[in-house]
């Protein structure tokens, strides 16, 4: 299949996926190789033929979707993000669980890959913050990605060395053993998360949360729409003066007049109050949209 084939079937399928093509455009050759593929064992000739194919076996829909997925992530992406979760947010979040007399943090997150950020997240609690406090608060993970694949390979917790490679030294050290040519997340930062087979489309995990993150995924890949809904959804799931961390250069839908930016991080909104109804006003956002908004996994 051509660039050209394969970025005008895109430009067809996205949308009826509610999927944006922006969001897609850098990272369109790995969607392109697998439709390649998907076709091949179809015996299809081209995209046209697979349009037929798609219009006579309205399952096929669900093979696609799952051909649109993109999966890359590591370990601490972002650096300015996962420093500002350690210094800041974790200790302001545990500072007021304490004085709330709460039993534990909780954190979700959506969109968890192969356990990237669950795991990063761990670390920095247990390694940064955790030591610091008064008090033994643990910090309870619910990781959820519509993957299976992705979420056994979270459960073996076994990672390259390029995955790690951000990773500030020390949390690496004490993160890691390692073992042959790979790196496995120690047992005591794997206790405490949970990892869930979800679709944020119409699933959310039970309960309510301090810190969300939902990363280069609703807010990248998903039409206007139902970036709006999703994000509805996870409003409803945060505490009062709990934390949302969207991807650094993602903008998330406004209308939420309650989830403002925090501080200058990008990405980082705190939800001020328990009011998550409101509709109207501008954009929550304050970072821009890059050109490409796939960018963040070109
Ligand atoms: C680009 S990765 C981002 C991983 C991580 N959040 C990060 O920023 O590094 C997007 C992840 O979202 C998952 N995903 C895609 N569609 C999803 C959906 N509808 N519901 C839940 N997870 C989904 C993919 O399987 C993939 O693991």
């Amino acid at each position: 299949m051509t660039d050209r084939e394969c970025t005008e079937f895109l430009q067809w399928c996205l949308p009826r996926l509610r999927l944006r093509w922006a969001g897609f455009r850098k990272v369109r050759r790995q969607i392109c190789k697998r439709l390649t593929r998907r076709l091949c064992e179809l015996g299809l000739p081209h995209a046209a033929a697979y349009r037929t194919y798609l219009s006579s076996h309205p399952n096929e829909w669900k093979t696609l979707d799952t051909l649109c997925r993109i999966t890359i992530s590591r370990f601490y992406r972002d650096r300015g993000v996962f420093d500002t979760i350690g210094r800041k947010i974790l200790p302001t979040l545990a500072e007021k669980a304490l004085t709330d007399k709460e039993p534990q943090i909780r954190c979700w997150s959506a969109g968890c890959g192969s356990g990237e950020e669950p795991y990063t997240i761990h670390m920095i609690w247990r390694l940064r913050v955790a030591p610091k406090l008064d008090s033994d608060l643990p910090i309870r993970i619910t990781a959820t990605d519509t993957s299976r694949i992705l979420l056994d390979r979270a459960s073996n917790a076994r990672y390259t060395g390029s995955s790690i490679k951000d990773l500030p030294t020390k949390l690496r050290d004490a993160g890691f053993v390692k073992s042959g040519d790979g790196y496995t997340v120690r047992e005591n930062f794997k206790e405490n998360i949970e990892f869930l087979e979800q679709d944020i489309r119409s699933e959310s995990p039970d309960g309510t949360f301090h810190l969300v993150l939902c990363r280069n995924l609703v807010f990248t890949y998903f039409e206007p729409t139902l970036q709006s809904e999703v994000l509805e959804r996870i409003v409803r799931k945060l505490v009062p003066g709990g934390f949302l961390i969207a991807g650094i250069h993602e903008k998330i839908p406004g209308g939420i007049a309650d989830l403002v930016p925090h501080e200058k991080t990008p990405g980082i909104y705190r939800l001020e109050s328990d009011n998550v109804s409101k509709k109207g006003g501008g954009s929550s956002g304050y970072a821009s949209p890059p050109a490409h908004p796939g960018d963040v996994d070109g």
